[in-house]
């Protein structure tokens, strides 16, 4: 017995030397000598790395060789010589002669160029393929389904398009498929699903359509699935719910539609559970979590989920993060059998329809992000270190719901409302008559403090009132009559000239302006606008600008009162700068705009490259995206930031003057630093 073990163990040893051996052996195929050396003059590699008078397997980076043939090439990390520099392509053609080759890993070596159609047929032994990150574009070519014994094929970070190769799902030993962040169109291979032994499948940031093949359930081996970040549509197939080793699912930013589909309660292995900006609705049923004990992060935010939170989620015992913001989760809180691990999760439960009172609860937390809901009551200080509760309707607590928001949301549902402490949303019967008093010794109150208050700021009006008329003895035209600025967003009041002109710029002198357009000369007239007549004009100062001529016999009024109010409230460097006005003449009044110097966004559209003034080429696709980003800032800030949001009606280009209604927008592209600016023009 002892000998045998002694014979094994010797056998072994001589085996272990062999292998040493074998790995130090050196190059003795005079072919795959040509063939390296033909691949290190096409890839331009250094002599420092690949020395050509020394042995390839002994002396070469990231060659490795067994009983003297190339087995493992890397020239991940190689830089290229200075010639190489000049010209580097995809080639690697002398791969194919070496006809043992297993590994090829360029990871972050520039490739650019596509991936020949040859390529999968000469390398018959090759399992790892590592193309990350090599520049390389084009077509995924169908030969790679040839590569029959890949277990690792990485093609991420490249530039590869079309549709992915079918033929893949041919790769049965295939372990790894990441094809992540190129700009891969059509739909995911039904084929796949043969791949049994694939473990990671990885098609995330891509522009894939169509829908999740249902096959993909069936490749029992998957532990990470990621296809998050493309256009996939329809619902998600419950079949995926038969991947019981699957650890990671990745299927955020798609537009599915439909439900998280019950099946998916059956991934017992699943640890992420990434979901968000997808497009579900639904409802997550009760005990949808419980088959799914390993989780630890589950991402189901931006979508349009509703119902009740499962509560299974509050005892997950290895929960690292839950995040079901932006969708429509309702009901409360639960108020105690929290598992002691979940404290240690974040939650971010925000920009729900939650309620409820937190008074409880919100200690058992770790960090939570609770705003944007319909919590009430009080939160003690000591519980509320670690949470937002920013826009609710907490009591004593800054930047709540207005309490019109508050009561409506309770009132639709049924449920009582505190009211931000006003009344308690938990009465006994016995505390109702007293709580009755108590009311109404506060409408007292409110009544004695309001009449107060009424009559502070009436004494204050008035005073204010006598100020401005003894002031300077004689008020000016605009003086009394058009008493402060109106409150905003009063839009049936008939239009005054605003009387508040510091966002209308400097004042200047009619003559002035007649002066800086020759008389408002035909020759000055850049066009007869819908609103008035737009003169070009340079100032004392070399400013150049556009000066605005409204005739309010001939124009409307109303139009221009709204084009004052609308500059006298945006301020924002995507709108043309209004530079000042001159409102001297009754029925003539002047608006004086900044000139944008490169005309208009049409013209430079539709413009052809024209060889004999460069400053008027068309624009590069570059230039168009920073005047779409532009145009899109102008939009958002009148849509979303300025308050009250601006309506306009059609958006506009100059030249093709489709300003037919009022507040259409104008863009100028401005050269100088390549982005737009619009104007908005009633
Ligand atoms: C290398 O391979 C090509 C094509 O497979 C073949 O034509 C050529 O003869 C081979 N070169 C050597 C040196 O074996
Ligand atoms: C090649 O590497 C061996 C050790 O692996 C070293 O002894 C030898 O000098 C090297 N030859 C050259 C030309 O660098
Ligand atoms: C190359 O060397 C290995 C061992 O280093 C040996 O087994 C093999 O027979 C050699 N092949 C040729 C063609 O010399
Ligand atoms: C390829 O090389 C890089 C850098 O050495 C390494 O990080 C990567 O893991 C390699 N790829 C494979 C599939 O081994
Ligand atoms: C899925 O892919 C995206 C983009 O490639 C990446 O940001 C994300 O971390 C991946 N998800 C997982 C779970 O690895
Ligand atoms: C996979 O799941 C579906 C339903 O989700 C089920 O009908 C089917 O039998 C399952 N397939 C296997 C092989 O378990
Ligand atoms: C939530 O529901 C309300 C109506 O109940 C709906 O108006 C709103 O769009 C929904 N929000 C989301 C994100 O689905
Ligand atoms: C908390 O987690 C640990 C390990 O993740 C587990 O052993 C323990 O049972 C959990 N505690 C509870 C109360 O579930
Ligand atoms: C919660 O999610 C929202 C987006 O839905 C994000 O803005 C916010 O920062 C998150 N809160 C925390 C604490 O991570
Ligand atoms: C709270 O969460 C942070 C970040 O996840 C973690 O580092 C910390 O240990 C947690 N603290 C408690 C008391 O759970
Ligand atoms: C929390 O508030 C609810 C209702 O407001 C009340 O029934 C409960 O007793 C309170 N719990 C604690 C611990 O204060
Ligand atoms: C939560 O609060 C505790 C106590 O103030 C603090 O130690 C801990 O760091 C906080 N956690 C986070 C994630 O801020």
């Amino acid at each position: 017995m002892k000998a045998k073990r002694v014979l094994v163990l010797a056998a072994l040893v001589f085996f272990l030397i062999q292998c040493a051996a074998a790995q130090r052996n050196t190059l003795n195929s005079s072919s795959e000598w040509s063939a390296l050396r033909r691949l290190r003059s096409s890839l331009g590699l250094r002599a420092r790395d690949w020395p050509i008078k020394a042995d390839p397997c002994r002396n070469w980076t990231g060659i490795e060789c067994r009983e003297g043939r190339v087995t493992v090439i890397s020239v991940s990390g190689l830089r290229r010589s200075r010639v190489g520099r000049m010209n580097p392509r995809f080639a690697v053609d002398a791969l194919a002669n070496l006809t043992l080759l297993e590994t090829f890993n360029a990871s972050g070596f520039l490739l650019p160029g596509s991936i020949p159609e040859s390529f999968g047929y000469g390398l018959p032994g090759l399992r790892v393929l590592d193309l990350r990150s090599c520049a390389v574009n084009g077509a995924i070519p169908s030969s790679l389904g040839s590569l029959s014994r890949l277990k690792y094929l990485y093609l991420s970070d490249n530039s590869l398009t079309g549709n992915i190769a079918s033929s893949l799902g041919q790769l049965n030993e295939l372990l790894v498929l990441d094809l992540s962040r190129n700009f891969l169109t059509g739909s995911i291979p039904a084929s796949f699903s043969m791949m049994s032994k694939l473990s990671t499948l990885d098609l995330s940031s891509n522009f894939i359509s169509g829908t999740v093949p249902a096959g993909l359930g069936s490749i029992f081996s998957l532990l990470v699935l990621n296809l998050s970040d493309n256009s996939l549509t329809a619902s998600i197939p419950g079949e995926l719910g038969n991947l019981s080793r699957l650890v990671e699912l990745d299927l955020s930013k798609n537009s599915f539609s439909g439900a998280l589909p019950v099946e998916l309660g059956g991934l017992r292995s699943l640890k992420g559970m990434r979901i968000g900006s997808s497009g579900l609705e639904g409802q997550l049923p009760e005990g949808f979590f419980s088959g799914l004990a390993q989780l630890e992060v589950v991402v189901l935010s931006e979508n349009k989920l509703d119902g009740r939170i499962p509560s299974e989620v509050w005892s997950f015992p290895g929960l690292r993060l839950i995040d079901i913001s932006a969708n429509n989760f309702t009901g409360e809180l639960p108020s105690t059998g929290l598992n002691g691990n979940v404290t240690q999760a974040i939650f971010n439960f925000s920009n729900n329809m939650l309620y409820g009172s937190l008074n409880s609860s919100i200690r058992f937390f770790n960090l939570t992000d609770l705003s944007g809901n319909f919590f009430q009551g009080k939160v003690s200080d000591d519980s509320r270190r670690n949470a937002t509760l920013d826009r609710n309707c907490l009591q004593v607590l800054p930047d709540q719901r207005s309490s019109a928001d508050c009561k409506l949301f309770y009132s639709e549902r049924g449920l009582q409302f505190d009211d931000f402490g006003a009344s308690g949303p938990t009465d006994s019967p016995s505390q109702v008559s007293a709580s009755k008093k108590n009311r109404r010794r506060v409408y007292i109150l409110i009544g004695v403090f309001g009449g107060l208050a009424l009559s502070v700021v009436m004494v204050v009006i008035l005073v204010l009132l006598l100020r401005k008329c003894c002031n300077k003895g004689i008020p000016d035209q605009g003086g009394i009559a058009d008493k402060g600025p109106a409150p905003d967003g009063d839009g049936q009041m008939v239009p005054k000239e605003p009387s508040e002109l510091s966002g209308l710029g400097d004042v200047f002198s009619y003559e002035q302006l007649a002066h800086v357009t020759s008389e408002f000369s035909e020759s000055n007239l850049i066009k007869h606008g819908h609103s008035g007549d737009l003169y070009q004009g340079i100032l004392e100062n070399g400013t150049i600008v556009v000066i605005k001529r409204v005739d309010l016999h001939s124009f409307d009024r109303e139009s221009y009162i709204r084009e004052l109010e609308i500059f006298g409230k945006i301020s924002h460097t995507r709108f043309v700068p209004l530079l000042g006005h001159c409102f001297e003449h009754e029925h003539e009044k002047l608006l004086v705009y900044k000139y944008m110097p490169n005309g208009d966004l049409a013209s430079s559209f539709y413009r052809a490259t024209d060889l004999e003034d460069e400053s008027l080429q068309s624009l590069d696709w570059i230039t168009r995206l920073k005047i779409a980003t532009g145009a899109a800032e102008a939009l958002s800030y009148l849509h979303h930031e300025c308050n009250p949001p601006l309506v306009h009606r059609g958006v506009a280009s100059f030249v093709k003057n489709e300003c037919s209604v009022p507040h259409c927008m104008l863009y100028f592209p401005t050269r100088a630093d390549k982005t737009a600016t619009a104007y908005v023009l009633s």
